[in-house]
């Protein structure tokens, strides 16, 4: 979910709904706005703070919904406070309703609550509420914390009803259990934005004479750019020129305080018809930026934020990477270039499934944890698991200062930008670029007989941005594919090696997108069972190695091609430039420059996501905002 909070001295509706349309891809399933209001005609602060109103306005479906019914609806009252929060939802507890959406209000109307996360006892707390005669008015878990604050601000003590709003919160945040972030407004507080955060992002964004909450800094990036991060377990109370951090005690705390260094327009689509087009014609640049700066003079690798030394390095004997979606296989990419350059072996699993299998981990494990956003829950489990068993964590992430990186014991951040689109594009590029990275790294440390390859592979890496230029410039023909397979049932990718992976991202792009049977499978595993969902016409994208180098693969996949083409299937063949062998059993082939092996899945993945995307448009749905999903899922 996306939380925007503002408090200062500006109508707060529209800077918390543009900040909402900027949250929009953490979810979509509902909207809400929530503005405290003071008395235009009372001047003195006292009365100020006696006059407020609360109002609040919610709609099931995207913001657009909430957006027209505020144009349709008097929204007079709405469009005077000055204090605010708003909220765009995917949902957990409770259907996608008007009655679900946020803000939530307690019962006797004083204050509204919005939040990020799962309540994980909230049957316990909603069947101890219910037993005091309160009735409850939506089904989410949510709407407990709004009660319980309530209840809590009318012992709460404090000198300002601002610090009697920020106990009570504290008193609710340790009754809780599970993730949250959430953010309250009290009627009787007017100028004054109180939250509060468990495992869930929140960060301040610190303005002049006004102050801003939101679950990231894209949503308060056009005001400003001095920003706060808020650590596990806090709760902030923001007003016009004050912010206040303690911890769930009370206790003062500090915030880290951190300058954004992109602006508002990395944010825009920038004359795209879609965010999703815009970030995969950024590929080129994000490879580069995330390569830049990588080597110092003596050719050593540089990664970001190291907390290990060399010896903990050299000390590791298992490498594991957790991930999810997009990053997995990104993941498992990595799993070929870290295995083949380190000589260690090395496992990716799922962040999902990690922890609750009780992995081997060990001192001498390095756990490598991918993710764009650096808040997916199930990842960030994951690490910790990986943590309290004393393994070496090393996080691969797009968001600087997120929670992923800050628990780790090293970082090597992706320079893709801020990504938009809830499909994943150039995050994953730029995190094949860091997976390399971080196998090089690991290689060159180690001494092993890799090291020499070291500055072969890089200067390769630097080739990468103008290759994947030279892809994207090529993309007319997959768009008239595209438009051919719009209606097609179902299609299914293939490829081995590290193409494997990239088959599975090319169908996970798919689904996600054009919400089409995909499936992408290890060619050579085809026989064993998936070669029977081959119809007359079924289109199978065929992913195949370079011939050179590791001939013995392309001419595997040569001859799995051959397969599913006996049995009907229309292939679509995405192949090495030169490469003619594969042309007689292409009925549509699509070449992509000469690159490594290993480095190959830079390029042939681009027309994969071009594919996705198009079909997509074709079918007619929204392609930067898929049904049912979120970018950022800060839920287990
Ligand atoms: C969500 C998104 C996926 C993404 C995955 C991992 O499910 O819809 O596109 O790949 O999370 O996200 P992360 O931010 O950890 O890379």
């Amino acid at each position: 979910c996306g939380i925007v909070g503002y408090a200062g001295a500006r109508p707060a509706l529209n800077i918390v709904l543009d900040g909402l349309r900027r949250l929009e891809y953490r979810g979509y399933d509902s909207a809400g706005v929530a503005v405290v209001t003071t008395d235009p005609d009372r001047s003195t602060p006292a009365a100020r703070d006696l006059d407020g109103e609360l109002l609040t306005a919610k709609r099931a479906g995207k913001l657009a919904n909430l957006e027209k019914a505020l144009q349709e609806e008097s929204t007079a009252g709405l469009a005077l406070g000055t204090t605010g929060i708003g909220h765009t939802r995917w949902a957990t507890h409770g259907g996608p309703t008007d009655r679900n959406a946020h803000p939530h209000r307690s019962a006797d109307g004083r204050v509204a609550v919005i939040h990020n996360g799962i309540i994980e006892n909230f049957a316990k707390l909603r069947a101890e509420i219910e037993s005091t005669g309160i009735e409850f008015a939506s089904d989410t878990d949510t709407e407990c914390a709004a009660h319980l604050l309530a209840i809590e601000l009318q012992s709460a003590e404090g000198a300002t009803p601002g610090e009697r709003l920020a106990e009570a919160m504290r008193a609710v945040c340790r009754r809780l259990e599970g993730a949250f972030t959430l953010l309250a407004v009290d009627v009787q507080a007017p100028g004054v934005v109180v939250g509060a955060r468990r495992n869930s992002p929140l960060v301040v964004g610190r303005g002049t004479g006004e102050n801003y909450l939101a679950s990231d800094v894209s949503a308060f990036i056009e005001h400003t750019r001095e920003a706060v991060e808020l650590g596990q377990d806090q709760v902030v109370l923001i007003s016009g020129d004050d912010i206040v951090i303690t911890d769930f005690l009370g206790n003062p705390a500090e915030g880290k305080t951190f300058h954004i260094d992109w602006d508002a327009s990395a944010a825009e689509k920038g004359g795209y018809d879609y965010f999703m087009l815009k970030e995969i014609a950024e590929q080129p640049h994000a490879v580069a930026e995330t390569l830049l700066g990588r080597l110092n003079e003596h050719g050593d690798l540089l990664l970001d934020e190291v907390r290990l030394s060399d010896q903990d390095l050299r000390d590791v004997d298992k490498v594991f990477i957790v991930a999810c979606g997009t990053a997995y296989h990104s993941g498992m990419v990595a799993k070929y270039a870290i295995e083949h350059w380190t000589r260690i072996p090395c496992e990716v699993e799922l962040a999902s499934e990690f922890r609750y299998r009780d992995p081997v981990l060990d001192r001498s494990t390095l756990v490598v944890a991918i993710s764009q956003s650096g808040e997916t829950m199930d990842t960030l489990m994951a690490l910790r698991h990986a943590k309290e068993q004393k393994a070496r964590v090393l996080a691969i992430c797009n968001t600087n200062g997120s929670t992923i990186p800050r628990e780790s014991d090293a970082v090597l951040y992706t320079h893709a930008g801020p990504e938009i689109a809830v499909a994943s594009t150039k995050a994953f590029l730029t995190q094949l670029v860091a997976c390399y990275l971080v196998g090089l790294h690991l290689a060159q440390v180690r001494g092993v007989k890799y090291a020499d390859e070291v500055a072969a592979v890089v200067a390769q890496l630097q080739e990468m941005p103008k290759k994947v230029e030279q892809v994207l410039s090529t993309m007319e023909p997959i768009r008239e594919l595209a438009r051919e397979l719009a209606e097609a049932k179902s299609v299914l990718f293939i490829g081995r090696h590290v193409s494997y992976p990239v088959a599975l991202e090319g169908a996970l792009k798919l689904k996600e997108l054009a919400y089409m049977h995909a499936e992408g499978f290890a060619a050579g595993e085809l026989k064993h069972g998936p070669i029977a969902l081959i119809d007359k016409g079924t289109p199978v994208v065929c992913v195949v190695p370079s011939p050179r180098g590791r001939g013995v693969l392309h001419d595997k996949v040569v001859s799995n091609i051959q397969e599913v083409r006996a049995r009907g299937a229309r292939t679509i063949v995405i192949a090495e430039e030169g490469d003619t062998a594969v042309a007689p059993y292409a009925d549509h082939l699509f070449y992509v420059p000469v690159t490594p092996t290993l480095l190959a899945p830079l390029v042939t993945t681009v027309p994969l996501q071009v594919l996705a995307c198009e079909i997509a448009a074709a079918r007619g749905h929204d392609v930067d905002q898929p049904r049912n999903l979120a970018k950022s899922v800060t839920v287990e």
